[in-house]
């Protein structure tokens, strides 16, 4: 028996993934150092053509040429160690597949090195978690366009799908599918981070109780904010602390951790200049949620006597709460496609972000009603400048504007902290500015720098001394 697809790895995601695969009728086999966890993998998919392997040598002779090797392990490091295990004994053309959350400069290193050598690296990027490996998840592989219809019929008959498209598309050479995950991450981040702001108006703002904040994400999942991210919130108001009568919620600490694909979707944002304040805020706030010693002395320093129940009427203030997040949430996702559209002109990527956005609708963390809006307006313009140019967008935009506005308002005077949408909102009235006050910033850099600026309507660079040399 020969196998179609080599897994390295079977944690959870990587057998869960393997038994996706064979669930499919096709042939997978699997490797992992610890043999129990083949065991395993055979176990749960014994009525389908699936096995476990502990010995490499084996494994790698037992797949089908050219082969296509999945590593689903730890990014770093561990990936260049196992790369080198396996060299010696594939074939040239044989395909490699990082599956894992690999930084996208380590990807670029690895394509390199291995495409020089004679092999295919693909960086691929998998999103859904456990549940989405198993049952359908949403691929992004970036590669070598040729190696890619290898894997094609494989991954398409694995992958989520909507309205009978599967979530998987070819995203471009090199670095693209791993670039494209970080930036699925990033708007995770956003989205996650607005939607515990809307918790924490909800709780310390209005003091509804679980059960009302639990029915209004239940309604607002029913309608346009329809996503993953609120769909599992909404279970989560309904979980009790095992043995107790209060959510399990109230007892998980206030400090966020993460593994930094956020932090790379900041940092890559920067280095391409293309501004996505809502996810940096996102990031800044995990990490400022660590300060919980810190914190807890701020707290005894500076009263928050202002952030007693907020003094509205409630039915309107959260019809309002429902725009802010429609809004906050278009913005966050206008942010990351920009990013996506400026990174695929800067490492000529070839990005189609209608194709993105189709294969986001279905398996991966972010899907949401919204995205087949954002596949609609791309479909209709792939060179859309930005998502926010969009006529169909403005006119939602345009409509939750003054709800955005009213929420930001009132719970920033409240002493409620609101960062992302607060940034969501700045970011937009920046963009739609005529002129910003950038000008100021020019001219103070050339008066204590001589960095000279520009001129409205005239040629060149100038220079002024601002005031007389002493
Ligand atoms: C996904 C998730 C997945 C992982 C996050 C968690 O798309 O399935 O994004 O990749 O759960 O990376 O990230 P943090 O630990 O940084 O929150």
């Amino acid at each position: 028996q020969k196998y179609n697809f080599g897994m390295i790895g079977l944690g959870t995601m990587g057998r869960n993934l393997l038994l996706n695969i064979g669930d499919h009728g096709f042939a997978g086999a699997g490797y992992d150092k610890d043999a129990t966890k083949g065991t395993l993998l055979e176990e749960e998919g014994k009525d389908i053509k699936v096995k476990g392997f502990s010995d490499v040598k084996e494994f790698i002779a037992s797949l089908t040429t050219p082969r296509a090797v999945m590593m689903l392990v730890p990014a770093g490091k561990i990936v260049d160690s196992v790369i080198e295990e396996l060299l010696p004994l594939l074939d040239k053309g044989d395909i490699l597949i990082d599956g894992g959350n690999s930084h996208f400069v380590d990807t670029n290193r690895r394509v390199d090195y291995l495409e020089n050598l004679g092999y295919h690296f693909f960086g691929m990027g998998i999103s859904g978690g456990e549940e989405g490996a198993r049952r359908g998840p949403s691929i992004m592989p970036g590669g070598d366009k040729e190696a890619y219809s290898v894997m094609k019929p494989i991954l398409e008959s694995i992958a989520a799908k909507v309205d009978g498209a599967p979530c998987v598309t070819y995203i471009g050479q090199g670095s693209a599918g791993h670039f494209v995950k970080m930036v699925h991450n990033g708007i995770e981040y956003g989205l996650m981070q607005l939607i515990s702001e809307t918790y924490e108006i909800l709780k310390t703002g209005l003091k509804l109780d679980d059960d009302s904040i639990q029915k209004l994400f239940e309604k607002w999942n029913e309608g346009r904010l329809q996503s993953f991210l609120i769909d599992i919130t909404k279970d989560i108001f309904k979980y009790k602390a095992p043995g107790t009568d209060h959510l399990l919620l109230d007892d998980i600490k206030d400090e966020a951790r993460a593994k930094g694909t956020g932090k790379w979707t900041s940092q890559a944002a920067m280095d391409l200049q293309s501004p996505i304040p809502t996810i940096d805020t996102a990031v800044a706030m995990r990490d400022l949620s660590k300060y919980k010693a810190l914190r807890e002395k701020a707290a005894t320093l500076y009263s928050n006597a202002e952030t007693a129940k907020l003094d509205v009427d409630q039915d309107a203030f959260l019809a309002e709460l429902e725009e802010a997040f429609y809004f906050a949430m278009i913005i966050t996702y206008a942010q990351g496609m920009q990013m996506l559209s400026n990174a695929s002109v800067e490492y000529n990527y070839g990005l189609n972000l209608s194709e993105i956005a189709k294969i986001w609708r279905g398996g991966c963390i972010i899907r949401s009603a919204f995205l087949n809006d954002i596949y609609n307006a791309y479909e209709k313009d792939n060179e859309l400048a930005h998502l926010l140019l969009d006529e169909s967008v403005a006119k939602t935009v345009n409509e939750t504007i003054s709800g955005v506005r009213s929420v930001i308002s009132t719970s920033v005077s409240s002493g409620i902290a609101v960062p992302a949408f607060a940034a969501s909102l700045s970011y937009f009235d920046a963009f739609r500015s005529k002129r910003m006050p950038s000008n100021l910033i020019q001219a103070q850099r050339d008066f204590f720098g001589a960095h000279t600026y520009e001129l409205i309507g005239k040629e060149g660079v100038f220079h002024t001394q601002w005031v007389p040399k002493n």
